[in-house]
C-alpha cells in the first residue's frame, strides 16, 4: 500500500508543491503555501485493479437534444459576460476583492431573474438574512421573489437545494462553507475545494445553476477563488480601482461563451448601474489635448472599447528609475521601452516612467502596443498627439508593426465617438471605412519620424 502523501498547496493560485516553502514559485506570493491533509485511504487507496466499476454508457458526438434555453436576467452587462444569460446546470464562480460589490451585483441579478419567473435562492454565509434584506430594500428589490437563507453548513445547503430544486442558487461565499466530512478549518483549501466539488456535482445532476462567490484573499490561511477555477464552467472576476466607482465584470473562462468579455457597471448609492457605452465613460475625463495621452481602440470580448492610455516621463533621481504601470502588462511595457531604445535610439534610461489606463480599466491586448508607445513618446517629447486620432497596432521586437484582429470594429467605435482619424499598421486590411483618415505606419521608427519629427 502506498504511503499517504501529504501535499502542499498555494492558497493564492492553487499550485501544488512537494514541500513547504516561504514563497510560491508559481505565482510569487509569500506565505501562502499550506499543508493539505492526505487523501483518505478509502477504497481508492487499495488500488483500482482490485475492484470492478460499472461500465460508462458512451454516445456519439451528434447532439440528440437542443441546448437548454439560457435564463436572461435582463441586466444586459451581466447576461452578456455569461455569453447571453445563465445556462441551467452550470457552475459559475464570481471572484473579486472584498468590498468590490460581488454581493450587490449578485443580489441585483438574482432579483432580476426572480422577477423574470425563475425560482432563485440566495444563501449567505457572511451576512444575516436581515442584513441582506436591508440591502435589498435599499436597492429597491424587496418585492422580488428571491428566497433568502443564511447558512454555512454544506450538508444543510445541499439538503435545502435538493428539496427546493431552484433554477438558480447563489452561494455567498464559498470561503464560509464547511463540510463535516473534511477535517480542516472553513476557508482552507481542502474545505473550499470539497464544497465547490459537491456544489458543482449537484449543479450537473439537478440542472440548478450555481453561482459561487469567492473573495480574493491576501493572506495564506484562506483559500482564494483560484483554487476552484478548474472545477467550474465559468469564471468571472469583478474588478475595480479603489476610489473609482467603475466596476468591470470580466469572463476569464467560459465554457458557454467567449472569454475576455466584459460588463461595465458604476457603483452608485442605489447599487450597481449598467454602463451601456463604456468607451464614452472611459474617455469622459479627457480634457484638453495634452502630451502623454493616447486613445487606444481596443476590443474586449465581442465589444470594441476605447480607453485613454496616460504616460508621464520625468527625470529620475534614482539609480534604477521607476517603472510604475497600472492597468497594463508591465512585461509588455518593458518590451516596448526596449524596442524604442534599441530600434529607434530613444533612450528612457535616467527617466522615471509612469503609465496607466484612465478609469481603472485593465488592458491586456497586444494591439495596445502602438498606443502605449505613442503615449510614452508623446510624454517624453512633450508633444500632444492629434486629439482626433485613435491608435492601435502590435509592435514586434524588430520594431515593425503587425496588424491586429477586428480593425473595422475598432474604427467604427472610434468614429461613433467622434474620432475622425486613426493611426494603425501599414499591413492592416480595412474595408469600408468612409470619412475616416487612416494614417498607416510601417514601423516604429517611421511613426516617430512622422509624428514627432525626430528619429
Ligand atoms: P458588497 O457587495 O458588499 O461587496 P462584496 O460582496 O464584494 O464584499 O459591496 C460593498 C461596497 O459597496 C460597500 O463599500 C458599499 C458599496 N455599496 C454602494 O456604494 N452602494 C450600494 O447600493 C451598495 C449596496 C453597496
Ligand atoms: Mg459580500
Amino acid at each position: 500500500m502506498a504511503k499517504p502523501v501529504t501535499s502542499f498547496t498555494c492558497t493564492a493560485c492553487g499550485a501544488a508543491h512537494r514541500k513547504w516553502a516561504g514563497r510560491c514559485e508559481a505565482c510569487g506570493a509569500w506565505n501562502t503555501i499550506v499543508e493539505e491533509a492526505p487523501l483518505s485511504q478509502g477504497p481508492a487507496g487499495r488500488g483500482l485493479g482490485a475492484m470492478r466499476g460499472q461500465q460508462v454508457p458512451l454516445s456519439g458526438l451528434a447532439a440528440s437534444e437542443p441546448p437548454p434555453p439560457r435564463a436572461r436576467s435582463g441586466v444586459e452587462e451581466f447576461d452578456r459576460v455569461l455569453g447571453g444569460g445563465i445556462v441551467p446546470g452550470s457552475a459559475v464562480l464570481v471572484g473579486g476583492d472584498p468590498g468590490i460589490g460581488k454581493s450587490t451585483l449578485l443580489l441585483q441579478a438574482t432579483a432580476a431573474l426572480a422577477r423574470a419567473g425563475q425560482h432563485t435562492i440566495y444563501l449567505s454565509g457572511e451576512e444575516a438574512s436581515a442584513q441582506v434584506r436591508m440591502r435589498a430594500q435599499r436597492l429597491g428589490l424587496a418585492d422580488a421573489p428571491v428566497r433568502l437563507g443564511a447558512e454555512t453548513s454544506l450538508r444543510n445547503i445541499l439538503t435545502t437545494l435538493d428539496a427546493e430544486k431552484p433554477d438558480l442558487a447563489v452561494i455567498d461565499s464559498i470561503q464560509t462553507l464547511w463540510s463535516d466530512t473534511v477535517e480542516a478549518a472553513p476557508g482552507s483549501v481542502g474545505q473550499v475545494r470539497a464544497a465547490a466539488h459537491e456544489l458543482v456535482t449537484f449543479a450537473k445532476r439537478s440542472g440548478t445553476a450555481i453561482v459561487l462567490v469567492g473573495h480574493v484573499t491576501k493572506e495564506g490561511q484562506i483559500a482564494g477563488p483560484r483554487v476552484v477555477e478548474h472545477m467550474v464552467d465559468t469564471v468571472l472576476y469583478f474588478e475595480g480601482e479603489r476610489g473609482h466607482q467603475f466596476r468591470i465584470l470580466r469572463a476569464v473562462k467560459n465554457r458557454f461563451g467567449p472569454a475576455d468579455e466584459i460588463g461595465v457597471f458604476e457603483m452608485t448609492g442605489g447599487g450597481l448601474a449598467e454602463v451601456r457605452n463604456p468607451s464614452a465613460l472611459f474617455l469622459s475625463e479627457r480634457g484638453q489635448p495634452s502630451p502623454g495621452s493616447a486613445v487606444f481602440a481596443g476590443i474586449e470580448g465581442t465589444r470594441p472599447v476605447l480607453t485613454e492610455i496616460q504616460a508621464l516621463v520625468a527625470p529620475s533621481t534614482l539609480a534604477s528609475p521607476r517603472r510604475t504601470v497600472v492597468g497594463l502588462d508591465s512585461g509588455r511595457v518593458s518590451t516596448i521601452l526596449a524596442v524604442l531604445e534599441a530600434r529607434c535610439a530613444i533612450p528612457f534610461a535616467g527617466l522615471d516612467v509612469f503609465l496607466n489606463v484612465a478609469g481603472g480599466m485593465r488592458v491586456s491586448e497586444p494591439a495596445a502596443d502602438l498606443a502605449i508607445a505613442a503615449a510614452l513618446l508623446s510624454a517624453r517629447e512633450d508633444v500632444a498627439l492629434p486629439p482626433e486620432a485613435a491608435v492601435f497596432g502590435e509592435i514586434s521586437l524588430s520594431g515593425a508593426l503587425r496588424p491586429v484582429a477586428q480593425a473595422e470594429n475598432r474604427l467604427k467605435e472610434a468614429q461613433k465617438l467622434g474620432f475622425s482619424r486613426a493611426i494603425l499598421p501599414e499591413a492592416q486590411k480595412v474595408e469600408g471605412m468612409e470619412g475616416m483618415r487612416l494614417d498607416r505606419v510601417l514601423d516604429l521608427t517611421g511613426f516617430v519620424g512622422e509624428t514627432f519629427g525626430a528619429g
